[in-house]
């Protein structure tokens, strides 16, 4: 499968922040305070984007450094512009290589890995650069098999950009729960893996196709002129309207499940 891109738009990104900050929050609140008062320690915020959960990070838990790592200049840019409080500094970095350059007490990530090809087998690695008692905290979409997803394959095979689109790639496959908890338990004092299905309140035009083209659409999107890309994505948003209906009250439904997993150093 090919490489995720990384050009992200950050302001078309953050277009949906409301709806994307509840998942990130909800991650946050599994966050131990004791781990973000290890003298020496940072917490890490991987594939940090626009920073919004950075500076959250930093209200939240007032004692340590907060970095930011992620690949994108566009989204750097965007959160170091937006970052006053000096505790919170933004690196570039691809999570693929990822090393920590501070001590890390928390190695937090909202919806990032899911764009790395084998991160199952990078998560064991984290937790070791963590102390006893430190924590990892990720949270992933889980939604390949859902309409949003599935007609974006069905899409790119529904006309003219079918040979350019046929290499794509997009966001990875995101495993079954199970499958992580095998690989991290033996390392853990403890291991919280749990989903939820978000119920999306999404309003205005093609507002599911205007979601997904932040994000996973993108790749797509990337690989096509201009001109193209505009047909591609009016046969995508054609596609997607059927499958989530704008209601009688004007909003649009848009089911998303994300899967969440706290991860306690043995
Ligand atoms: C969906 S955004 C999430 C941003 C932020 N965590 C949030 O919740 O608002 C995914 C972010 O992961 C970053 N990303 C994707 N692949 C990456 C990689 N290999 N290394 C570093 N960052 C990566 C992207 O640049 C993007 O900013």
């Amino acid at each position: 499968m090919a490489e995720a891109s990384t050009k992200w738009d950050a302001n078309l990104y953050l277009k949906f922040a409301d709806a994307r900050m509840r998942p990130a929050m909800d991650l946050m609140a599994r966050l131990d305070p004791a781990n973000a008062e290890r003298p020496g320690h940072a917490i890490y915020d991987l594939g940090c984007g626009a920073g919004n959960i950075s500076r959250i990070l930093a209200e939240r838990f007032p004692e340590r450094p907060v970095i930011g790592i992620d690949s994108s200049e566009d989204m750097l840019a965007k959160a170091r512009s937006q970052t006053v409080d000096k505790r919170v500094t933004f690196e570039k970095g691809d999570l693929a290589h990822f090393r920590p350059s501070t001590p890390p007490s928390i190695l937090y990530s909202n919806a990032a890995y899911q764009w790395l090809p084998g991160h199952i087998e990078m998560f064991p690695g984290l937790l070791k650069t963590l102390p006893s008692g430190g924590q990892l905290a990720i949270q992933m979409p889980r939604n390949l098999e859902a309409p949003s997803h599935a007609l974006m394959r069905e899409a790119a095979e529904a006309g003219p950009w079918r040979d350019k689109l046929k290499n794509v790639g997009g966001v990875i496959r995101v495993e079954e729960p199970a499958q992580y908890y095998d690989r991290l338990k033996p390392l853990c004092a403890d291991l919280d893996i749990w989903e939820s299905i978000y119920q999306q309140v999404l309003t205005g035009k093609d507002p599911v196709a205007q979601y997904t083209s932040s994000t996973g659409l993108r790749p797509f999107l990337e690989a096509l002129s201009p001109e193209e890309g505009k047909a591609f994505y009016e046969c995508y948003a054609g596609m997607i309207a059927k499958a989530y209906p704008t209601r009688a009250d004007g909003i649009t439904l848009f089911p998303f499940r994300r899967m969440f997993i706290v991860a306690r150093r043995a």
